[in-house]
């Protein structure tokens, strides 16, 4: 048995870019569900869809990032397995190809979370492919798009092994100032994973997503509550204290939760037991039964 969720970020879609997001999701999913479906691991699965979901400039992580108060790009990503907890992150850098690339090759190592220029110094130093400072900033329409800044990606697999893993990649907010670190790079806030419990992944707002704590919320409520009701009960936190956010869950039993208070929070999921994979822009679409 495995299973994959994913999504592309707590946002507004603007009409006629819904089919960019259903596609986008669907064209990660199966990356990711590929190395699944071939008996791969569950961090290998993660790091390939978010790795698709970067290289496409429908979305807020990787190329498509905002710039910046200083007009520079700075990315955070994280990778988490959860067999022993091992986490691997970088935040506020500069100049990395695909930010989940150096997140994955410091999954083992300590520090776990390595910031600014000593990310990309990491990254060099472990053959992560670096580019030039702004070669990942979202351009024209995308650029200009307010509704952007909370587009955030992520990705929670369980393999056929039982494990789970969890992947999050931010290219920031527009205008925040120069060295900001949201919730994506830090566990317990914008993610989580324990393979007796479940995997949580975070979008939106990083102040409050950050201090309210909310991956850890979840997997404190995963324990004696469904998927959809933990990330639920995580929602209404955030929105108490004003913040917009999406999440998506999945519990070691292969189990899918997801919801969000943003306007839509693109969502695709696939279960080896699932006909085929299905996508969503909003819950609404998943509960009224269309994807
Ligand atoms: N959720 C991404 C950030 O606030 O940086």
């Amino acid at each position: 048995m495995w299973a994959i969720i994913l999504h592309g970020g707590a946002k507004t879609i603007r009409p006629g870019e819904e089919l960019a997001n259903r596609q986008g999701c669907l064209a990660a999913l199966k990356c990711g569900a590929e190395v699944l479906r071939a008996g791969g691991s569950s961090i290998d699965a993660v790091e390939a869809a978010v790795l698709a979901l970067e290289n496409d400039p429908t979305f807020n992580a990787g190329y498509g990032s905002a710039l910046n108060s200083d007009d520079e790009v700075e990315t955070c990503a994280a990778v988490m397995e959860g067999g022993e907890w091992n986490v691997g992150a970088i935040a506020a850098a500069k100049g990395i190809r695909n930010p989940v690339r150096a997140a994955r090759a410091m999954l083992f190592e300590e520090p776990i979370l390595i910031a600014a220029g000593g990310a990309r110094k990491f990254a060099e130093e472990n053959g992560v492919e670096l580019c030039s400072q702004n070669a990942l900033a979202a351009s024209g329409e995308e650029a200009e798009s307010e509704e952007r800044s909370h587009d955030t990606v992520g990705c929670i697999a369980l393999d056929g092994a039982g494990q789970l893993a969890t992947a999050v990649s931010t290219g920031g907010l527009e205008g925040s100032p120069a060295g900001r670190i949201g919730d994506s790079p830090q566990p317990g806030c914008g993610f989580y994973c324990d393979n007796e419990v479940g995997g949580v992944v975070f979008s939106g707002d990083g102040e409050e997503i950050a201090r309210a704590m909310l991956a850890a919320r979840v997997i404190h409520a995963l324990d004696g509550t469904s998927p959809d009701g933990a990330v639920q009960a995580a929602i209404r936190v955030v929105e108490k204290i004003g913040g917009e956010a999406g999440a998506i869950a999945l519990t070691p039993d292969g189990r899918f939760g997801w919801e969000h208070n943003s306007s839509h929070f693109a969502v695709a999921y696939e279960h080896s037991s699932m006909p085929h994979p299905l996508v969503h822009l909003c819950k609404q679409e998943e509960d009224e039964g269309h994807g």
